[in-house]
Formats: structure tokens, sequence, C-alpha cells
């Protein structure tokens, strides 16, 4: 039965299907890594993914991409694939070094994006009205359209196989009108609708694809790039804090897995309860 050991506490994993081979985009560092460590605990063989060897090491989290991918490696293997995801050709190089490493995918988590500009930081200015034509293509390029690209790449296997569950990243940005990010937000939307899409068309063939839409959570750049409430920070039995990268990771497990073998096209907010609106 699958382990997990954290601060000293065993935690029960459920298993996943025998045979899991698991790509998370975006797992060299932050919320994708957690997820990463999850899905190879609970027994997938895990494909780590940055967009190069040393993103991991933006916000100082690990060294390189093959740290990451070494200490994920347990009793199934993990390794280390590189590429940008809004490249259609190195995101069919990528899939091709997975599959040839590791076997067909049967896990997908989309995690890759975030609201990060043509300059590599946030678009500055950022609202409906002001954002730079540079920073739109890259924002809406970097979410939207990689994963997009991601899902063109890997679901017609999937399908083939009778075999798959795709998880894509929203944010509750993408679902309700904000600002600033506006764009972000828009990219973000439009994820959760491909995803809702995308679940029609792979419903018969046993595919299923769902979303999360995390509130706030502590990744290591969500606390370097913005101003945050050190209140928030504090786990404990209050819902009203930020959520800990863990608690997204789980809900991704659950969508993963077996547990939610009849789940499809639908968006899980993991929010603690910060937005109550229906749907
Ligand atoms: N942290 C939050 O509060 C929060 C809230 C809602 C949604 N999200 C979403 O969760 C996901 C993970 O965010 P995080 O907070 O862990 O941030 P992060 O920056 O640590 O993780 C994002 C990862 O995606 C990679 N990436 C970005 N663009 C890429 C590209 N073009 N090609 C390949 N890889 C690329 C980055 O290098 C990084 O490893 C993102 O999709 C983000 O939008 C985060």
């Amino acid at each position: 039965m699958a382990q997990s050991v954290e601060g000293g506490a065993a935690s029960f994993v459920p298993p996943l299907k025998g045979g899991a081979v698991a790509l998370v985009t975006g797992s060299g560092r932050g919320l994708g890594r957690r997820i990463a460590e999850k899905l190879s605990a609970m027994g997938a063989a895990v494909a780590i993914h940055d967009i190069d060897e040393l993103a991991p090491a933006q916000y100082g989290e690990a060294r390189n991409l093959s740290d990451v991918a070494a200490a994920i490696a347990g009793e199934r293997p993990a390794i280390g694939v590189t590429g940008d995801i809004t490249d259609e050709a190195a995101v069919a190089r990528m899939v091709g070094e997975v599959e040839t490493a590791l076997g067909p995918i049967s896990i997908l988590v989309n995690c890759a994006g975030g609201d990060i500009g043509a300059a590599g930081g946030k678009p500055n200015p950022n609202g409906a009205l002001d954002v730079s034509m540079a920073d739109m293509r890259a924002v809406m390029d970097r979410n939207f359209l990689g994963t997009v690209l991601m899902c063109r790449a890997v679901v017609p296997g999937m399908m083939t196989r009778q075999r798959g569950s795709v998880i894509n990243f929203g944010s509750l940005n993408g679902q309700m009108g904000v600002s600033p990010e506006v764009v972000y937000a828009c990219a973000k939307a439009a994820i959760l609708h491909y995803t809702r899409c995308l679940a029609l068309e792979a419903r018969a063939h046993g595919v299923r694809v769902n979303a999360v839409s995390p509130g706030p959570a502590m990744s290591a750049r969500f606390l370097a790039t913005r101003t945050t409430d050190p209140r928030m920070q504090v786990e404990g039995p209050s819902l009203d804090r930020y959520a800990t990268p863990d608690e997204i990771a789980d809900a991704v497990a659950f969508l993963a897995g077996e547990q939610s073998r009849f789940v499809s096209g639908q968006v899980l907010r993991i929010d603690g309860g910060l937005t109550l609106f229906p749907g």
C-alpha cells in the first residue's frame, strides 16, 4: 500500500491503477512538483517537466530539474524532460521522450503556466485596457495554448488505449471578474471551457478531462512575486488562509485516480470556501 511521509506523520495515499504513467508539466518547482511527488507515491512512473533545466532554481526550490527527478524517483522511475509548452514541435518531442522512457501516458497534469509576461515577470500594466500586445500573447500562449498543445499531443493516444485522466489548471481568477491579471484570468477561463469541450470529445473513449481551480496557494513563486499577508500563511483549523501545495496536490490526485472514475468535464475549486458561487 502506498504511503507518503510528511513532517514525520505517515499519510495514506490510494494507489493508482497498475502501470500508471504521469506527465506533470511545470513540475520542476511549485505546485507541480508537489503533484509529481504525490503521484509517484501513489505508484505512477512520473515525468517531471519544466521549460529548462534551471527553472527549478528560479525561486530557490532546487538546483536543477535533474535533481528534482532524482529526488522524486521511488519504487517507480521518474525522469526529467524540458521544453516550452507553447512550441508544438517541442511538445511532440517531449511526449515522445516520455513514452519511450516510461510507456504510454495515462495521466496528464497541465500545471505549467502563470501570469508571466513576455519579459519573464508579471505584465505591467496588467489591466483590461492597458496590457501590451506582447504580454497578451505571452500569457495566452503560456496558459491556454500550451494546455491545448499538450492535450493534442497526449489525448489521442489515451483515447486509442481507452485509458486516461487529464487535469488542467485553471484559477479562481478565471471564474470571476478581476483586475489586474486580466489576460491571465481570460486564459484560465479559456482553459476551463476547453476542459469541458475536450471532455465531451473524449468521454466515449474512456478518457476523463477535469480541471482544478485553485485560490491563492503558497508556491515559492506566489510568495516571491506578491505582497502576501503573513497571517494567511499559517496552517491551522481555519480555512481563511492560503492553500498549501499539498492541499492542491491532494485534489489533483483525486481527479487522477480511480476514486473519481465517473467524474469528467468538471472544475474543482480548491480555495477553502473563499468563493461560494454556484458552478
Ligand atoms: N500559486 C497560486 O496561488 C495559484 C493559484 C491559481 C492557479 N495557479 C496555477 O498553478 C500553476 C502552478 O503555479 P505555481 O504557483 O506553482 O507557479 P510556478 O511558477 O512555481 O510553476 C509554474 C511552472 O510552469 C513552468 N512554465 C511556465 N511557462 C512555461 C512554458 N511556456 N513552458 C514550459 N513550462 C513553463 C515554470 O517554469 C514553472 O515550473 C500555474 O498554472 C498557475 O497559474 C497558481
